[in-house]
């Protein structure tokens, strides 16, 4: 079995490097020379633990190549994944530009049946979008050759890709031939080991379930941001309540964190994307509205505590941040939280004093303001009136508190994970805030 995927992206390099591990022969694609060469050479373009490595062992086996040219590799493709990005267009809906400019060369250049399967997030509809393409370029070239349209989303997290494309909960695929279905099931079969499953549906449900299933997990996000900060006001516990109801197995206790907000690539431009195609199809996503409100509010939590504690007026103040990313084990700084609250904190007159174990070299590219990146957590501290802890990182979980407290010109914490004991900190002489914890 032959399979190329194009876009070295996230997705599409995940999903190389890990069907390459299981011995299929895989190409990864993308028009972006540099990126090509940097990957032929061993560099990655993203930070995820255990890709580097996937990605060096095959390279060397020869099983997991890198290139420019989808007509080159085409010929004798079995499958050939498209997943490029879908980035926001301007009216909130999927840009499909990218996917269909791959469909179009697909079309130029397929000699032989292939199953060309939609990895990319792309709204409800896209396949047909797609086959069209396809067609018409074939069309265009004066040929007719068999193919097939599959939609197979992909649900990996950010920071834990390796394992959730190895053993995956579910793998979801829509197909609408049989000859298709039975290409993706022999692909898949390496993992069945692993005991998931599949799940054969049609393409628009397939399609459909990406999004749902963020737009589900965005929702939780934003309802326990909502009651935490109604816990807050009523002397109430948004951790003790997250226990209470998460013992219900219909709610269950995963996904259910109070925090400053989701961010990343995915979340935030899946719920728009969503809501666009409700739109589109005279039907309004009225809770998604509400939690992409709720969310954009709870971004700047926590600079609005800060603010309380000092009256209003922070114009001076050295305040430490702890973590950058949109959340830990990642370098990737989309629609991350920290991005607006350096903003607030610096048109507030704050000197800003950061530190991130991996996003600081990505930072600056998204935070465009002139402030200090710390050489390390405790140099962040120096003279601080207050530190603001924005990502779980593990290595901020058990700092030197004596260490901190020295540093710091005042021993005050603002945890925006709720990653501390309040009274183990308010006992070494901190003053600590949090989210949704009353009193
Ligand atoms: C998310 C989904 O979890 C994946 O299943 C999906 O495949 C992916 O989007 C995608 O569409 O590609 P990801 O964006 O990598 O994955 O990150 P998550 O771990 O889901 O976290 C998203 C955000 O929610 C983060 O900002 C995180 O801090 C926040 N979050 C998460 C909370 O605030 N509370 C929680 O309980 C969980």
């Amino acid at each position: 079995m032959k399979i190329i995927v194009v876009g070295t992206g996230y997705v599409g390099l995940v999903t190389g490097a890990c069907l390459s591990d299981v011995g299929i022969d895989v190409t990864c694609i993308d028009i972006d020379r540099k990126k090509i060469d940097n990957l032929n050479e061993g560099i990655l373009p993203i930070y995820e633990p255990g890709l580097e490595e996937i990605v060096h062992q095959n390279a060397q086996k020869g099983r997991l190549k890198f290139s420019t040219s989808i007509a080159e590799h085409i010929t004798d493709a079995d499958i050939i994944f498209i997943a490029v990005g879908t980035p926001e267009g301007e009216d909130g809906s999927a840009d499909l530009q990218y996917v269909l400019a791959v469909a179009d060369q697909i079309g130029t250049h397929l000699e032989q049946y292939a199953v060309v399967v939609t990895k990319s997030t792309v709204p409800v509809g896209s396949s047909v979008r797609v086959k069209e393409a396809i067609g018409k370029a074939m069309a265009r070239e004066g040929r007719q050759v068999p193919f097939d349209v599959a939609s197979n989303p992909e649900f990996l997290k950010e920071g834990a890709a390796i394992n959730d494309f190895m053993s995956p909960d579910r793998i979801v695929i829509g197909v609408e031939s049989e000859q298709a279905r039975k290409a993706l099931e022999q692909l898949y079969k390496p993992f069945l080991l692993n005991g998931f499953r599949i799940i054969f549906m049609d393409i628009p449900s397939a399609e459909m379930t990406k999004y749902a299933a963020n737009a589900m997990l965005a929702t939780r996000i934003s309802f326990m941001n909502d009651i935490a900060n109604l816990c807050e006001r009523v002397g109430a516990d948004i951790n003790q309540v997250r226990t209470g109801i998460g013992s219900d197995p219909r709610i269950g206790n995963k996904f259910l964190y109070a925090g400053i907000g989701y961010g990343g690539a995915c979340f935030p431009k899946d719920v728009k994307a969503l809501m666009n195609t409700g739109e589109q199809h005279g039907h309004a996503l009225r809770i998604l509205e509400v939690v992409e409100e709720v969310n954009n509010r709870q971004k700047l939590v926590l600079f609005h505590k800060l603010e309380k504690h000092f009256g209003g007026d922070l114009a001076g103040k050295t305040i430490a941040i702890w973590g950058l990313s949109f959340k830990p084990q990642t370098d990737d700084m989309r629609e991350a939280p920290s991005i607006l609250v350096v903003d607030a904190l610096v048109k507030a007159g704050v000197k800003v004093q950061a530190y991130d174990p991996i996003a600081i070299k990505e930072a600056p590219r998204y935070i465009p303001h002139d402030i200090t990146y710390a050489e390390d957590e405790y140099k962040a501290l120096e003279g601080a009136d207050a530190l603001l802890l924005l990502t779980e990182w593990r290595e901020f979980r058990l700092p030197d508190w004596e260490r901190v407290k020295e540093l710091m010109k005042t021993p005050l914490i603002f945890d925006g994970r709720n990653i501390y004991n309040a009274k183990e900190l308010e006992g070494l002489g901190f003053n600590y805030f949090c989210i949704g914890v009353g009193g």
